[in-house]
């Protein structure tokens, strides 16, 4: 097995325990794919091949949980309109779904492939995807067979919306019956946006019928809740054991407590408020109660079409109050968390070695630099 060793690296953010903070003038090596080491560069093994980043900071590749990236059309006339005060519904989403059924399997493949491209070249190295743009049978299924072309962290989101031109009852016994059965060898998760707020969207029963049906057919369970307004998404979550609910904007004490005591992580999307010019969660209270909270883009082309991992960080940091230390672990192993991944977010031994590698000296840049391509992601 060829061994890699990566020297020059400025400042090594890893995640390990042993480590109480960020590694300076530190060195890695690779062998397999796996982290084989970490530590001073003085103190490095040799190895068969190296690199050398100049001074760079290396953090974790950042595990981007929640994105809808399978779609075709645009919608930034939409996004115009909110900049000019119109609320953010959820209506919109029938709009992509139209253009998708439309669209040939090439071109849905060009635009994922394009963002995957995108996103990895701002530091990502795992990264989920979501259908939710088909809402019928085959278009479902073929959403989630391209998704599989990216990653394994594919997500069911039949229940993103009632489509126009269904009765909600007859849609949700679709989702949990022939649908949930063509999607599910193609999915690792299943995702239901349960928002009583938004008329589109699913109530809490019909959440947990979806949701218990998914659980039947092997799936993991992800949650969309709480994004528009109060309502049972997050103790929903918590209680049929989601490994997470995102967006988690209006929580109650009761939220707050249910996800402290629970395994659920908050996925936390800034790029969603800042897109939808709406009030941003509160991450401090999260945090201060001692919940898990992950950082993830939700890139889509209604509520925020963007794939920076980087503008997440920044966001939180600057909106969210977040320490940048707190928001690069929220990007990176709380992200793995939201995917009960263990492999990946952080740089102990034995973890993938996934990196990205910073046009920085230090990780606070991710914060202090905001709009500046300043990561890429590196796969040994
Ligand atoms: O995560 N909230 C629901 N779904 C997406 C937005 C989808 C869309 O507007 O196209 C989200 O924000
Ligand atoms: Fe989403």
């Amino acid at each position: 097995m060829t061994s890699h060793l990566v020297i020059g690296i400025g400042e090594l953010v890893t995640h390990d325990p042993r480590f109480d903070r960020p590694l300076l003038d530190a060195a890695l090596v690779a062998e397999g794919g796996r982290v084989a080491w970490v530590g001073r560069a003085a103190d490095a093994p040799a190895a068969d091949l190296c690199t050398d980043l100049a001074g760079a900071a290396v953090v974790p590749g950042f595990v981007d949980s929640h994105t809808h990236l399978v779609f075709a059309g645009d919608r930034s006339a939409e996004f115009e309109a909110r900049m000019s005060g119109a609320p953010y519904t959820g209506g919109g989403i029938a709009t992509t779904v139209a253009a998708t059924r439309e669209a040939s399997d090439d071109e849905l493949r060009s635009g994922l492939h394009r963002l995957v491209d995108e996103a990895r070249a701002q530091g990502t190295t795992t990264i989920e995807v979501k259908s939710g743009y088909g809402l019928d049978v085959p278009t479902e299924e073929r959403l989630l067979r391209l998704a599989r072309e990216v990653t394994d962290e594919t997500t069911f989101l039949g229940a993103h919306v009632v489509p126009p031109g269904i009765d909600r009852a007859d849609y949700v016994a679709l989702v949990t019956g022939p649908m949930l059965a063509a999607c599910a060898p193609h999915a690792r998760w299943a995702d239901v946006f349960c928002e009583p707020a938004s008329a589109v969207a699913f109530d809490g029963d019909e959440a947990r019928t979806v949701l218990t049906a998914a659980a039947a057919a092997g799936l993991g369970l992800r949650v969309h809740g709480n994004q528009l307004g109060h309502g049972p998404g997050v103790q929903l979550a918590v209680e049929l054991g989601a490994a997470s609910v995102d967006h988690c904007t209006f929580l109650t004490d009761a939220d707050v407590a249910a996800l402290a005591d629970g395994d659920t992580v908050a996925g936390l999307l800034p790029g969603v408020e800042f897109s939808t010019r709406s009030p941003y969660p509160d991450a401090r209270r999260l945090l201060d109660a001692g919940v898990e909270v992950a950082l993830a883009s939700d890139c889509n082309p209604g509520t925020c079409f963007s794939t920076s991992m980087p503008l997440m960080i920044a966001l939180a940091v600057r909106e969210m109050r977040m320490t940048v230390a707190e928001a690069v672990r929220a990007a990176t192993l709380g992200g793995a968390h939201a995917l009960r991944r263990d492999d990946v977010g952080h740089l102990r031994v034995g973890a993938r070695a996934h990196l990205a590698v910073l046009d920085a000296p230090s990780h606070r840049h991710l914060a202090y630099r905001p709009g500046v391509p300043i990561a890429r992601g590196l796969t040994l």
